[in-house]
């Protein structure tokens, strides 16, 4: 495909041939009209969020109140959301649960970790991680410093010195599965299985893969596993997380957060804890009811997704975004910076320009929603259930315009959004 030369028509043709190509009308994408390169930081609404949130205020706070709780699904919503989209992730209905938000699953994940560990002192992450996993990890390994615990935090710069510094003065270690700047992606086998040897603990924040690219947890024997509701898997502005434990390492301790949602019998009022046995445990206080109505409009959407067409589409997309960015753009300055083998990368691509900033707020007003990254980078998140092969192209095209036109030296692009 490198060496040809690809037009609408080709576009238009795979796009036809996509079956996943009805979903897109599940969605309600912008107004504007706008290409929405944006899944890696929110995704698209499903069309019935506003009829479902509206059925929800009226029949379920105005006319049932608290009996919704009795009534309505509310209690039930955070195993039933994780059971929707566990086949996404490759984990089991009951293994997955949808609640909090990333930072405090990753706080409950860390800590039951390390309380569960084999041996071991030392939390070994990643020093270009997503900021919240390199606080929460901080975090902890200060609390148990502050508590007299030897503990300690080590930072490895790439893939290969994290791997070499795994040894068995490793309790936990805490990585991207797919990193947020560059999308690379982690070979999970190979981690898990140099993990295993040392008896350490992973924690995977699988955030930029879920809903985009073929995740497999329990394929790859993934010990537990955090990631954003609201991104690809088009959850809703400040949606819920999802929190994933492989079932042996379940039920062997306290949740750190012993809330009443994870009580063994949450209505008998209890004086004192008993933790529920499966994952549920690990819920802490009320579910968001609002925003899990709205994740659900999605799961709804999500269930009847093949995760092997999902994969599949997003690898036809994400290639033709490369080609199409050296045969557009090669000599305009734009380099590819994510990686170019579908199974290294995750759910979005990105490229380099010395002006990333200015360009990305120019394409903005040429209708291309991308994310600015300091220093010189622009991602565009692609999903493979809203966006089509000719959506790439136009983007590419737009794109094209903006750097041949030199439209991103304008004045009023040096003003950059992040
Ligand atoms: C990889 C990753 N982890 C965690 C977060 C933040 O999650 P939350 O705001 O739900 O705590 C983000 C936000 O973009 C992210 O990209």
């Amino acid at each position: 495909m490198l060496n040809e030369r690809i037009e609408l028509q080709e576009c238009l043709e795979l796009d036809a041939r996509d079956p996943l190509q009805d979903f897109r009308s599940k969605f309600a994408l912008a107004e504007t009209g706008a290409i929405h390169f944006d899944a890696n930081s929110m995704g698209a609404m499903p069309k019935e969020v506003p009829q479902r949130v509206a059925w929800m205020l009226n029949e379920g706070w105005r006319n049932l109140g608290r009996q919704g709780w009795a009534k309505l699904d509310w209690l039930d919503k955070p195993k039933m959301l994780g059971a929707g989209i566990a086949h996404l992730v490759g984990s089991e209905p009951e293994d997955l649960i949808v609640c909090d938000n990333t930072s405090i699953n990753l706080y409950k994940l860390l800590s039951y970790a390390w309380g569960i560990r084999q041996s071991g002192h030392v939390l070994l992450t990643e020093s270009k991680h997503f900021p919240t996993d390199i606080y929460i990890a901080e975090g902890w390994i200060k609390t148990l410093k502050e508590y007299g615990v030897d503990a300690e935090i080590k930072f490895a710069d790439s893939h290969q010195q994290l791997l070499d510094s795994l040894n068995k003065d490793v309790a936990v270690v805490n990585v991207s599965y797919v990193d947020y700047r560059t999308s690379l992606r982690w070979d999970m086998a190979n981690l898990m299985n140099k993990a295993k040897e040392v008896g350490a603990l992973v924690v995977w924040d699988i955030s930029h893969a879920a809903g985009a690219v073929k995740v497999d947890l329990m394929g790859n024997e993934a010990d537990f596993a955090v990631g954003c509701g609201y991104k690809y898997l088009c959850g809703g502005p400040g949606a819920p997380a999802y929190l994933f434990i492989h079932p042996k390492h379940q039920n062997k301790k306290w949740p750190s957060i012993a809330g009443w949602m994870g009580h063994f019998d949450v209505f008998a009022f209890a004086d004192r804890y008993q933790p529920n046995p499966r994952i549920i445990s690990q819920t802490t206080g009320s579910p968001v009811i609002i925003s899990n109505e709205i994740f659900a409009a999605a799961v709804d959407v999500w269930k009847k997704v093949s995760v092997e067409e999902m994969d599949s589409k997003h690898e036809s997309l994400t290639s033709l975004f490369h080609h199409l960015i050296l045969q557009e753009c090669g000599s305009l300055g734009a380099d590819m910076t994510s990686p170019a083998t579908h199974t290294n990368a995750g759910g979005h691509v990105s490229i380099r320009h010395q002006g990333a900033g200015p360009v990305s707020e120019a394409l903005l007003e040429h209708g291309v929603v991308s994310s600015f990254r300091k220093p010189d980078s622009i991602r565009f998140g692609i999903s493979p259930l809203y966006h089509s092969h000719q959506d790439i192209l136009n983007g590419v095209q737009r794109l094209r315009k903006v750097l041949s036109d030199e439209i991103w030296k304008e004045e009023r692009f040096q003003k950059v959004s992040v």
